[in-house]
């Protein structure tokens, strides 16, 4: 039997690393679209590099997402890539527009001239219920994005739905929930917070600055979530699903777990900074992934204080091997 063929724009990011390990597993052959770049930026595929297929593309640039999808000739699309991190959305506003928003209807344009019997994930989010209008959020609450980044997700959602309604493409849009691991980024919060957990424990640093410590996240771990997406797209009917753990916590508890994994009292060691709130601030989120339960049989597996003890680890383990590693990614 010949493998399926998967398609990962963003491979070269926190989930776009651990969907592609989840597909190799699965005999999926998979391919990656990556931007070029005067440094490779291949740390969290470094592992698996040598059985992946990248193809160079942008999600800016409509004649290398119709080549990419060409040569890939994809049974499955994901799009992962996006400006991810909310408060650079305020930065570059019109940037973040046309990766996160503009960007879909490229790929989604390119997939009906090359390969419109696909089927294609959407990477949406939660960060579009913002100011939210419901407690829990589900798949039928409706959006109030709070930042350019979540406008303009909001933008990649109805696209998606709008072109399976109306070219009854197989598109589906996951609205995911915060999701984190030891590969996150170090500029989210979680991360932040491990990272400089395990640099205090360690005496590479003494502070930590953060912006507002009352904001609630319903936080799980990528892990689970990158097989959320793969079972969406082993539906018939293309559908839209929140995926999230159902429960929230707080900056602070985030806080609290990680200290007290390296063992370290936050006196003293944590200040809050003005500079870090946000022109306008998403209080707290929680989802209701009741349908995906019902329909794909997916829950979480990895709770919330077990993912942030396992990111301590992997920090400690990182920078125990190497104190200079302010960019490196653990595994
Ligand atoms: P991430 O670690 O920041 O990865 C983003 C990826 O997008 C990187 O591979 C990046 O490539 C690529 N990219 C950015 N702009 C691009 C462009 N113009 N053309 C091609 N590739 C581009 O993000 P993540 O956490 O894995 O999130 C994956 C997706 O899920 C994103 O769309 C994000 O908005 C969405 N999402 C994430 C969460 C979450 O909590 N993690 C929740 C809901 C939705 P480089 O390596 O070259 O920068
Ligand atoms: N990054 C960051 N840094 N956030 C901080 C800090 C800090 O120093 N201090 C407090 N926070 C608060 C933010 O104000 C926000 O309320 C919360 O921590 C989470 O921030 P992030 O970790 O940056 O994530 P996010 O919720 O804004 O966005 C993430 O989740 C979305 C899904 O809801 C990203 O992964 C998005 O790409 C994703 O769509």
């Amino acid at each position: 039997m010949t493998a399926r063929r998967a398609l990962i724009t963003g491979i070269t990011g926190q989930d776009g690393s651990y969907l592609a390990e989840f597909l190799l597993d699965r005999g999926y052959q998979v391919h990656g679209m990556v931007r070029r770049s005067s440094t490779e930026k291949f740390e969290r595929i470094e592992q698996i590099r040598d059985r992946l297929e990248l193809h160079q593309g942008d999600l800016l640039d409509q004649r290398s997402l119709v080549d990419t999808l060409r040569a890939s000739r994809p049974d499955e699309i994901y799009n992962l890539a996006a400006m991810s991190y909310v408060a650079a959305s305020w930065v570059q506003p019109t940037l973040t527009a046309e990766f996160s928003g503009i960007g879909v209807t490229r790929l989604l344009e390119a997939m009906r001239e090359a390969c419109p019997e696909a089927r294609f994930y959407q990477a949406s989010s939660s960060e579009m219920f913002g100011k939210v209008r419901e407690v829990p959020q589900t798949e039928l609450t409706p959006f109030y994005p709070r930042s350019p980044y979540g406008v303009a997700k909001a933008y990649g959602h109805f696209i998606t739905v709008n072109y399976r309604e109306s070219y009854g493409l197989h598109a589906t849009s996951g609205i995911l929930f915060n999701h984190e691991s030891p590969r996150r980024g170090l500029e989210f919060v979680t991360r932040k917070i491990t990272w400089h957990a395990a640099a205090i424990k360690l005496g590479l640093q003494t502070k930590l600055k953060l912006g507002n410590l009352d904001a609630e996240r319903d936080w799980g771990f990528a892990g689970d979530y990158v097989r959320a997406m793969w079972l969406m797209l082993q539906e018939d009917q293309a559908d839209d699903f929140v995926i999230a753990t159902g429960s929230a916590h707080s900056v602070r508890e985030c806080l609290q777990i990680a200290f007290d994994q390296v063992g370290v009292s936050l006196d003293g060691h944590v200040e809050t900074d003005p500079g870090l709130l946000r022109p306008a601030e998403v209080e707290q989120l929680i989802g209701d992934a009741g349908k995906a339960k019902r329909m794909l049989g997916w829950e979480p597996e990895v709770s919330f204080e077990e993912l942030i003890r396992m990111m301590v680890d992997a920090d400690l383990a990182l920078l125990s091997r190497d104190p200079g590693a302010r960019r490196a990614y653990g595994r």
